[in-house]
This record gives C-alpha cells, sequence and structure tokens, in this order.
C-alpha cells in the first residue's frame, strides 16, 4: 500500500470511529440501550459496535461494501468469492465442520470457534491470520465475543440468544477456551499443549494417564484456578504439593549424599519400602539409596524438583498458552 493510500485508510478509520463513538454516544444519551458501568449489550446492535470499535475487526474484514479491509474474508456478499453472508455462510462452514471433525456443529459453534480457536479451520485462500481477539491488544471478554457472534449471525443467518446463552457442549468448549485464554493474559491452550509436550513437563508430570510420576497427576489442575497454577510455574518452592516436597539425603556421618556424578541426592522421594528409598532428582534420574546408608531425609523447604529456571528458559508468550492450557485441564483422573 502506498503512503498516501495508506494515510487515507488511517483517516477514514479515524473519521469512522469517532463517527461510532458519536454514534453511541447519542444512543447512550437518548436512553436507546441501557447499560451498566461496563455491561455488554447482548444483541446484534451490541455486537455491531463492538465489530466496528473495540474488537478491531474492522481492521481486516469488511461486511459487503461496509468497511474498507481487502485483505481478510469480506463478511457479507462479495463477487464470487464470498457468495453468502457470514450469518448464512456459517450454515455450510459449520457442515464442513461437521464433516471434518465428526462432531455435530450449529451454525454459532462455528462462528464461536473461528474467534475462540481461528486456527481450527482456515477460510481458503486466507493464512493463519486471524487475531486472537481475546488476547491483547483486543481483549474482548466473552460477553463481548458474544454479542460479536450475534451480530454475525445478523447477517443473513437466525439470530438466537438463547443459543448463545445456553450454548452447545461444543460451544461451551470453545467458550472455556476464551475464559481460560482470557485469564492466562492471552495465552492460546492448543500451542500451550505443544509447549507442555515439549519443554520436558510431561516427563515429571502425568496428564491422562500419560507422563512421569515425579511430580503430581495435571489432569484436574484447572480446577484449582489461575493464581495457583502460576505460582507454582513461577515460584515451585513457594507452593509445594502435599506429596512432592524435596528431601535431602544425610548420610550417617552427619553429611549431605552425592551420586557418583557429583549431584546432591535430594528430590522427590517416590519409592519407600523396608530397606531403601527412591529419590528423584530430576526427570529420569532416580537414584535407590539403602536405608543402611541414611541418618535422616531432611526436607528442603527452598528448592523443588520442580526446575524453578522455567519461565527464564520460555518466552513469556509459550508461559501464557502453558497456563491456557493447565487451566482447561479439568478432567477425569485415569489409573
Ligand atoms: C488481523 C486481522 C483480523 C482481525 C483483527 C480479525 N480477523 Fe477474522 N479473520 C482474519 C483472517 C485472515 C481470516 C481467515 C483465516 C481464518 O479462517 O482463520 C479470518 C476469519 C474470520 C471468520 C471466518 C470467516 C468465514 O468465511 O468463515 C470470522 C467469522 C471472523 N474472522 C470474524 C472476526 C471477528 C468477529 C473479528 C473481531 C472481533 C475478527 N474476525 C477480527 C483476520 C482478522
Ligand atoms: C523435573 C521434574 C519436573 C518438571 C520438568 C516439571 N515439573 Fe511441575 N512439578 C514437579 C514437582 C516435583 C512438583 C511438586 C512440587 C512443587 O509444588 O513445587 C511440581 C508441581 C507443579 C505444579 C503444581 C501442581 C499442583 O498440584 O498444584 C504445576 C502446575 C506444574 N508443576 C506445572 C509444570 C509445567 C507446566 C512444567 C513444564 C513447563 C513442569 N511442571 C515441569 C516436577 C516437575
Amino acid at each position: 500500500m502506498g503512503k498516501v493510500v495508506g494515510k487515507v485508510f488511517t483517516l477514514l478509520i479515524v473519521v469512522l470511529a469517532v463517527f461510532l463513538w458519536v454514534g453511541s454516544a447519542i444512543t447512550s444519551l437518548t436512553g436507546g440501550e441501557k447499560k451498566a458501568g461496563g455491561a455488554v449489550d447482548m444483541s446484534p446492535e451490541g455486537g455491531e459496535a463492538i465489530f466496528w470499535g473495540k474488537g478491531r475487526c474492522y481492521t481486516c474484514h469488511s461486511i459487503g461494501d461496509s468497511g474498507s479491509a481487502v485483505r481478510c474474508p469480506n463478511l457479507g456478499v462479495w463477487g464470487d468469492k464470498f457468495p453468502l453472508p457470514i450469518g448464512e455462510r456459517a450454515k455450510e462452514r459449520a457442515k464442513q465442520r461437521e464433516k471434518d471433525t465428526g462432531l455435530p456443529y450449529t451454525p454459532a459453534d462455528y462462528l464461536i470457534e473461528s474467534l475462540a480457536n481461528p486456527s481450527a479451520y482456515l477460510v481458503e485462500g486466507f493464512k493463519n491470520e486471524m487475531a486472537v481477539v481475546y488476547a491483547p491488544p483486543i481483549s474482548l471478554s466473552l460477553n463481548e465475543i458474544k454479542a460479536a457472534i450475534l451480530y454475525l449471525l445478523s447477517q443473513g443467518g437466525e439470530v438466537d440468544v438463547n443459543a448463545i446463552n445456553n450454548p452447545t457442549e461444543l460451544s461451551k468448549k470453545f467458550y472455556d477456551r476464551v475464559i481460560a485464554g482470557s485469564q492466562a493474559g492471552g495465552g492460546d491452550p492448543g500451542h500451550g499443549e505443544e509447549v507442555f509436550m515439549g519443554a520436558g513437563c510431561i516427563d515429571c508430570h502425568k496428564l491422562k494417564g500419560q507422563g512421569g510420576d515425579i511430580g503430581p497427576d495435571l489432569t484436574t489442575i484447572g480446577t484449582k484456578g489461575f493464581k495457583s497454577i502460576s505460582e507454582s510455574i513461577l515460584r515451585p518452592a513457594d507452593t509445594f504439593t502435599p506429596g512432592y516436597e524435596t528431601y535431602t539425603v544425610i548420610k550417617k556421618d552427619g553429611k549431605e549424599m552425592f551420586d557418583a556424578s557429583g549431584k546432591k541426592v535430594s528430590g522427590v522421594k517416590i519409592k519407600d519400602s523396608a530397606d531403601s528409598v527412591d529419590i528423584a532428582v530430576s526427570a529420569g534420574v532416580i537414584i535407590n539409596v539403602p536405608k543402611s546408608e541414611i541418618k535422616e531425609l531432611q526436607i528442603d523447604k527452598n528448592k523443588s524438583v520442580m526446575p524453578d529456571e522455567i519461565v527464564e528458559v520460555i518466552t513469556v508468550k509459550d508461559y501464557q498458552d502453558i497456563v491456557a492450557f493447565m487451566l482447561l485441564q479439568k478432567g477425569e483422573k485415569k489409573k
């Protein structure tokens, strides 16, 4: 885009934004819509304001002739490529998703998924460049996203506020994803799962029956909430999970024990039998110590086996993605 065109484009957006702001100010002055402080107007009109305002959808999408963005799918009727407006198009997409996944999709399910997990389905001819709208800088709340969906549905489809408020099982999963992602500061749980597997977390932790035994099973960790999860990852030694304390082996001579490679024998006690204990020092490193050599097992409150340098080796984004992924783990524990 040339510089002049770029400026004109920016100016257009500014004018549009002012126009919308004045419009909404007038609407609220005239009592057109009653909104308690910050509450979202759960209607197509409320969603329209988000689409052309805070949601910044208009920076990428136009709707038919409305708007000036051309680089992303037009959400109205546009040329041969988009013969159906998005409310109606969503029906076709839902059928396609049903075929791809074997799950029952409603048009609303499709639209919610396209905002909650944009990379799940890519419109043909476009790249995975749809904004994660619940993450900064856009940071839409779940209710704002719901309103935006109502607006999209109103483009040729059936507006069903009830369906949005009483979501299908599938939509509930997408809502959960938005909630977890926003709590984690904009994390993408799908990518979080990859990081969880790649960064070695799975070597120590079980998840749905898979993984190591050194740390606690994380299958239901989501129920502990954001604060607990983030603190466990940022400062593991501040919050020991009961049963996973760090024990340092003190030999009969009163000194700390070191293994053949010079490593201090200190870690989670994963087995305690009549004549020996197994101490997990790190992932895959388990040392069997005969009880005859032990004076005592001393609890070390300052060091968790869970590495505290994790946040230094992964990016902030990866950390947020992992936390979002952890928040979604509310499943049944398997033996
Ligand atoms: C940074 C640019 C960008 C922003 C901002 C953006 N989108 Fe998108 N959107 C895309 C791209 C690119 C695609 C096509 C790729 C894909 O399917 O994910 C897309 C796809 C979609 C689709 C699927 C369209 C179809 O034909 O099935 C919907 C619905 C959608 N966006 C809605 C929204 C809404 C609502 C907002 C604002 C809350 C928004 N988008 C903000 C870039 C963006
Ligand atoms: C070397 C083994 C090890 C690795 C690798 C490891 N952890 Fe841990 N983790 C533990 C141990 C042991 C505990 C329990 C002690 C504690 O709370 O510090 C724990 C505790 C946790 C908890 C708190 C559990 C609860 O019940 O509250 C979370 C969450 C967690 N880890 C997530 C992760 C994530 C995410 C990664 C990867 C980035 C990871 N862990 C990597 C060993 C490990």
